[in-house]
């Protein structure tokens, strides 16, 4: 036989917590930048990969985002926003 009963386990649980973690998985995904990424960044739209855009490009998008959240009311304190910059250069292109 090709697996055991132990490996087919293995295999299934290895599965399942795949499933949990959501369609889309991030670097660090329970540090702070991480963390205030996927709670800040899926208001308006799904969660864009880091890896999308490179460091500088980044920063221009951030300027951007915060343009529209002023826009919409919602708030975007300094310290998140470089929370998320240095997350963002950390795991960028
Ligand atoms: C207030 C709503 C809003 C929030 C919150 C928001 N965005 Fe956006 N975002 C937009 C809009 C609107 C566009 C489309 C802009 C366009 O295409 O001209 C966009 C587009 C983007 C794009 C470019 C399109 C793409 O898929 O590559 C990226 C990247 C992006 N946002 C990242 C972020 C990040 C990072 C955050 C968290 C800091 C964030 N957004 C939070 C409204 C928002």
């Amino acid at each position: 036989m090709l697996f055991g009963c132990k490996e087919v386990g293995v295999i299934l649980v290895a599965l399942f917590l795949m499933a949990c973690a959501g369609t889309q998985t991030i670097p660090e995904p329970d540090s702070p930048g991480a963390r205030l990424f996927k709670e800040r960044c899926t208001k308006c739209h799904g969660l864009p990969g880091p890896k999308r855009h490179t460091p500088e490009q980044w920063d221009h998008l951030l300027v951007m985002m915060d343009g529209f959240m002023q826009e919409k009311g919602m708030q975007f304190p300094a310290q998140e926003r470089k929370l998320l910059q240095d997350y963002l250069h950390r795991n960028g292109r």
